[in-house]
């Protein structure tokens, strides 16, 4: 009798285990953010046919003149990065200012569609990076930044001057990006127990950002990509092994 009783609630119980399953799966379901996988294909892309004829890429060459700069030659290694212990200059006694401000001025109308296009794309990045936070951070020490780079390495290896805190009339142009260094990078995980063979990984991703080229005088703007220190992963030896 007592052995046909526990069956009967062991059965029981098994039955609520998958009842709750299905309900969580339903539930995760219904709370999947509606902009899940939808970065690929931007609303802004519209067929060419409902594309108003005011939004087309200006032709720079029609209307801006070749503008002078008394452009100083830029230094490979800027002076900043001793200064500094990431790719990045947080501050630079030689950055651009009066520079950046004349050739905004000069070429208004392309530096500001360059500039809603890094925006846009700040905005995107800054969500999706969210999953990752919740994922990764906990098990190593990691110290998270939002910061304005002024000068940065990008993705060849260059040091670039990058537009920020730079006002002009009444905009201020800035471009804010989080960044998250490890502090015991190549360490073991300090919250997982020794027997496991971990070590904290620095990861990164690749950023764009509005840059300044001096030495560009027909238009001296460009969106680069610049790998900057994102996040800090708890790794084992076997992940390692595998990828
Ligand atoms: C580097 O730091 C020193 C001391 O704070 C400062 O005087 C110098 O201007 C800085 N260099 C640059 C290029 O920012």
């Amino acid at each position: 009798m007592q052995m046909i009783f526990s069956a009967a609630i062991r059965r029981l119980l098994w039955n609520n285990i998958i009842a709750a399953a299905i309900i969580a799966m339903a539930v995760a379901d219904h709370h999947r953010p509606p902009y899940g996988r939808t970065y690929e294909t931007p609303a802004y892309h519209q067929p060419q046919a409902y594309t108003p004829a005011y939004h087309q890429p200006p032709a720079y060459g029609s209307y801006e003149q070749p503008h002078a700069y008394k452009a100083k030659p830029y230094k490979e290694i800027p002076e900043c990065s001793k200064n500094s212990t990431g790719p990045y200059c947080l501050s630079d006694a030689e950055y651009p200012l009066y520079e950046i401000q004349d050739a905004i001025k000069t070429h208004k109308y392309g530096f500001l569609e360059l500039y809603a296009d890094v925006a846009d794309l700040n905005t995107k990045n800054s969500v999706d990076r969210l999953n990752e936070l919740v994922q990764e951070t906990y098990l190593c020490p990691s110290e998270t930044i939002y910061a304005r780079p002024l000068r940065s390495i990008n993705s060849d290896g260059k040091w670039r001057i990058i537009v920020n805190n730079v006002k002009v009339d009444y905009d201020d142009f800035t471009q804010t990006v989080r960044l998250e260094t490890c502090q015991t990078a190549g360490k073991k995980c300090p919250l997982v127990p020794d027997c496991y063979d971990t070590k904290c990984v620095q990861k990164h991703v690749h950023h764009r950002f509005l840059v300044f080229d001096a030495y560009d005088h027909y238009f001296p703007f460009a969106i680069e990509s610049f790998r900057l220190p994102a996040s800090c992963a708890c790794f084992t030896e076997a992940f390692d092994i595998e990828h």
